[in-house]
């Protein structure tokens, strides 16, 4: 060992070292099995382990030093509150030791988008934590997920990848936790940053990052978990054309925090709802409008006065985004004026 390293000292050559790549499994359809090797739908998620998927693709050791944890064993439709707080306390720990690089996340496709952004607000660290999954289950004919799985090693093991928040890793392309979302029911090309853009690119075994979110998140965020068991309720109504305030009355009377109104348009206030959403203000519940339209920025002051009504507008986050930016801001204030700011920072 000394000769080898009197060996490094001499000729100036020192042996390239692997990062540390911890993978922390929570289930989805990565992990999934269907009955054929056909079945691409009607497939069962979250039943294969983590030490399954790391051996199904040895090509992971020639590129990190990697170690799994079976974080929780679900479909990721059934994520709630509590395994995201759960989550994210484990990440944060783990990425405060010395010995982790960076941190895999496989999950289901359908709210990852979510867990991903609820970890880029929370997690107290510059290094990476990337967000996996497969579009196919493990059993399928070209199944994604062993290919998607070594790419987001590779971008969790990546120098580039620091300090760029929570990041999301399928289908060859790098996407922000922020802005990214689900497209498609099927297809494995599901995952898209409509308008804004994708952050960049895996290729041939390395990742090249081409822009990076201008928001805040991870380790400028103001969010801190780590003395938090719960989170406020909050809720998501949805527009639509006849729409009527029941599913709002009934969110509001079991005790909803915050309500996220998923509006049509630029999130316009349809004339029978307006004053149950201005009575529930009122009471205290904070409002946020968003769109169910999935791009553009909500325009405060537009579609409603939400000076006067004391609403806060969403910017360009997501209905199911705004929740989780809601969820968390509630636990610092209930300022609306600093919850405004809040939605114009994350
Ligand atoms: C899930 O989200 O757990 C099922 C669907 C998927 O992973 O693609």
């Amino acid at each position: 060992m000394a000769m080898v390293a009197l060996l490094f000292v001499i000729t100036g050559v020192h042996a390239q070292t692997k990062p540390n790549v911890m993978i922390l499994a929570t289930g989805g359809t990565i992990a999934g099995t269907g009955a054929t090797s056909t079945t691409t739908v009607g497939y069962t998620a979250a039943t294969v382990g983590v030490q399954q998927l790391i051996a199904a693709v040895p090509e992971l050791a020639k590129v990190a030093n990697v170690k799994g944890e079976q974080v929780f064993q679900i479909a990721s439709e059934s994520m709630t509150n509590e395994h995201w707080l759960t989550l994210g306390k484990r990440v944060n720990a783990l990425l405060a030791q010395s010995d982790v690089d960076g941190i895999v996340i496989t999950h289901g496709t359908d709210t990852m988008e979510e867990t991903a952004y609820f970890l880029d607000l929370v997690v107290k660290s510059r290094k990476p934590v990337v967000l996996v999954g497969a579009m196919r289950p493990s059993t399928a004919l070209s199944a994604d997920g062993p290919l998607n799985l070594y790419n987001a090693v590779i971008v969790a093991g990546s120098r580039e990848a620091v300090g760029k928040g929570v990041l999301v890793a399928l289908n060859d392309q790098i996407h922000s936790a922020r802005d990214v979302t689900k497209t498609n029911t099927s297809t494995p090309d599901s995952f898209k940053t409509p308008e804004l853009g994708l952050l960049g690119y895996l290729q041939g075994g390395k990742a090249f990052f081409y822009r990076a979110s201008t928001r805040k998140h991870t380790f400028e965020s103001e969010f801190d978990i780590s003395n938090i068991a719960t989170l406020p309720q909050v809720d998501i109504v949805y527009g639509y054309a006849n729409m009527n305030p029941v599913a709002l009355d009934a969110f509001i009377a079991a005790g909803a925090k915050g309500i996220i109104h998923a509006g049509v348009g630029d999130g316009s206030l349809a004339a029978r709802v307006k004053p149950a959403l201005i009575a529930a203000r009122k009471k205290g519940t904070l409002i946020v409008r968003a769109s169910r339209v999935g791009q553009g920025i909500l325009a405060r002051n537009g579609e409603a006065n939400d000076d006067e009504l004391d609403f806060v507008a969403a910017d360009t986050l997501s209905p199911q985004k705004a929740r989780i930016l809601l969820m968390l801001a509630l636990t610092k204030t209930s300022n609306t004026a600093d919850i405004q700011r809040m939605f114009y920072t994350y």
